[in-house]
């Protein structure tokens, strides 16, 4: 199923390489989920191609990476994280002749790029899998409790809700922590750790900068796979360690992983990363998984479940530094992603907010990840009729909705699929594609329609219509990114709070003040410096600054 490039030589490396202090330390990383980003081919679903001629958009836009999810071959039962060749590309999404293509333009632009990897689980489509003698070895069968077996082996739960447990038809039942169409790997198995290996020089011999390691959380499992004793398991993710998440095993697979990357590397002087999405239950054992030996970033999903207020930021921001900082890595801060709410929605439904979110975010010491759209303030789309539904989670009815009230704090989520902000859960609101332009649906997304649904009041939500407008929320990411990358003292190094009303988070970094205001109102303070740039307008009368009601500023000093 592998295949072949019509030109096989090595891709241009990007610029800045060398072990150094580390590009990913402050590096903006832009997620492009491919099959909603850009469409080439009229099919309705975005693709390589694609992506590829919208890469001077994101050169424009100023970040400094690109991460693109899963566009391997796969049936699609999980969005492509149910990868059955991990060395081929989808046909929905191209060949891998436009994997090499994309790579290459986006070397040429002085973009990184970094793909994901899945290693929890593969497809039931694998042939791995498909064969039943290997797959034995490879994936993890028990037989099942009760009289005839007829009982799954444990109590665990898929994080799609129902048993983690399927029978197959010879009477065993494997493990599946996801859908069933995902059986989880077997890493007590030395052959599963040279495939992936393998799977990963395969794609750095392809010029890729890195790996977004996925469920990096979750790859060992606690030995004799005990009970957890009752059930709702998914609302405990993130909250606590639990038998298939967050074990101490995994980390002896990143520390291999590190190993491959720097020898990789430093063999072609330049800096290939992993990151993880691991959820762990606080930041110190996050931090565990940026040890100087481990992998180089971890997603800090506390700061994406923070709430929108004072106290509640800065202790997450306070422990996430602490945290990150005694291991002496960077941390990672995200507010979206394609597993959550997107953050206008959730922070109650208000772009100020998600505004300030951003600028806020832009402003803490670290690297950060934004995910396609956020740049544009589009809301989850939550009115998408069933029918057109594709997560494996609604249809395994096993989301706890619970919604939480509008920017009330969401607590841990689960692995993946964090609720929030009066949603239904479902991961289908925060991935319609991308407005690009035009006035009606499909926005510019490609030649044909688009596989969900787009709103029909989108028309002033396109990339057209927000470029140049210096109002629009495209216009405030880009010259925020273009501030990040001009002042030193933005990005990697010291932070410090400074006394700030209720309510108003103040603190410094070199040369520059951060304020963010997270009540619903105005508030005002002596005027810290001149503004740079405020996610809503600032007024400085009689050395008197007004910050409105959920805003950021930054301000030179
Ligand atoms: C990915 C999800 C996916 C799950 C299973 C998550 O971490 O981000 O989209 O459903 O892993 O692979």
């Amino acid at each position: 199923m592998t295949q072949e490039l019509t030109s096989p030589s090595p891709a241009p490396q990007a610029p800045g390489t060398g072990r150094g202090p580390g590009w990913w330390r402050d590096a903006v990383i832009y997620q492009v989920y491919v099959r909603s980003f850009a469409d080439s081919d009229g099919d309705g679903i975005g693709d390589l191609r694609g992506a590829r001629e919208r890469l001077p958009y994101l050169k424009d836009l100023g970040v400094d990476a690109v991460w693109l999810t899963p566009f391997y071959a796969s049936p699609q039962a999980d969005g492509g994280y149910d990868v059955a060749d991990y060395r081929a590309v989808d046909p929905l999404f191209g060949t891998l002749q436009d994997a090499d293509d994309l790579i290459r333009t986006a070397h040429d632009l002085g973009l990184r790029v970094i793909v994901d990897i899945v290693p929890n689980h593969t497809s039931d489509r694998h042939p791995w899998f498909q064969d039943p003698a290997l797959a034995r070895q490879r994936y993890i069968f028990r037989p099942g409790k009760g009289e005839s077996g007829e009982l799954p082996p444990n109590d665990w739960e898929s994080v799609f809700g129902g048993p983690a447990w399927a029978r197959t038809d010879r009477g065993d039942w494997y493990l599946h922590l996801f859908a069933p169409e995902q059986p989880d790997l077997n890493w007590d198995n030395p052959e599963v750790h040279t495939e992936f290996e393998a799977i990963m020089r395969f794609w750095l011999d392809l010029g890729v900068d890195g790996f977004r390691i996925d469920v990096a959380h979750g790859m060992i499992k606690a030995p004799g796979l005990p009970d957890i004793g009752h059930g709702a398991q998914a609302q405990l993710i993130g909250a606590q360690v639990l038998p298939f998440f967050d074990q101490d095993g995994v980390h002896a697979i990143h520390r291999a992983w590190r190993r491959l990357l720097d020898g990789y590397g430093d063999a072609r002087g330049k800096q290939v990363i992993g990151v993880a999405e691991a959820w762990a239950p606080t930041a110190e054992r996050l931090a565990l998984y940026v040890r100087p030996d481990e992998l180089h970033q971890a997603f800090n999903f506390q700061f994406l479940n923070a709430p929108w207020q004072a106290d509640g930021l800065r202790s997450v921001i306070d422990a996430s530094l602490a945290a990150t900082a005694s291991v002496g890595a960077p941390t990672t801060w995200v507010l979206s992603n394609h597993d959550v709410v997107r953050h206008t929605t959730r922070l109650g439904g208000s772009l100020a907010r998600a505004r300030a979110a951003t600028l806020l975010m832009l402003a803490l010491p670290g690297s950060a990840y934004l995910y396609q759209g956020e740049e544009l303030g589009l809301p989850e789309v939550t009115d998408l009729p069933d029918e057109v539904r594709q997560d494996p989670a609604f249809f395994r009815g096993g989301r706890e909705t619970g919604p939480a009230g509008p920017g009330t704090d969401t607590e841990s989520a689960p692995d993946g699929v964090a609720t929030a902000g009066g949603q239904d859960g479902f991961r289908d609101g925060c991935r319609v594609p991308l407005p690009w332009s035009g006035e009606l649906p499909p926005y510019g997304f490609g030649p044909g329609g688009s596989w969900l649904p787009q709103p029909a009041d989108w028309g002033g939500l396109t990339v057209a219509a927000q470029t140049g407008d210096p109002a629009s929320t495209l216009e405030l990411y880009r010259t925020a990114l273009e501030l990040r990358r001009r002042l030193p003292g933005l990005g990697d190094g010291p932070m410090s709070w400074a006394p700030a009303p209720d309510g108003v988070l103040a603190f410094t970094r070199p040369g520059l003040l951060c304020t963010v205001n997270t009540l619903g109102h105005d508030v005002g303070l002596p005027a810290p410096g001149t503004p740079l740039l405020s996610s809503a307008p600032v007024t400085v009368d009689d050395a008197t600054a007004r910050l409105p009601g959920d805003s950021c500023t930054w301000w030179a000093i």
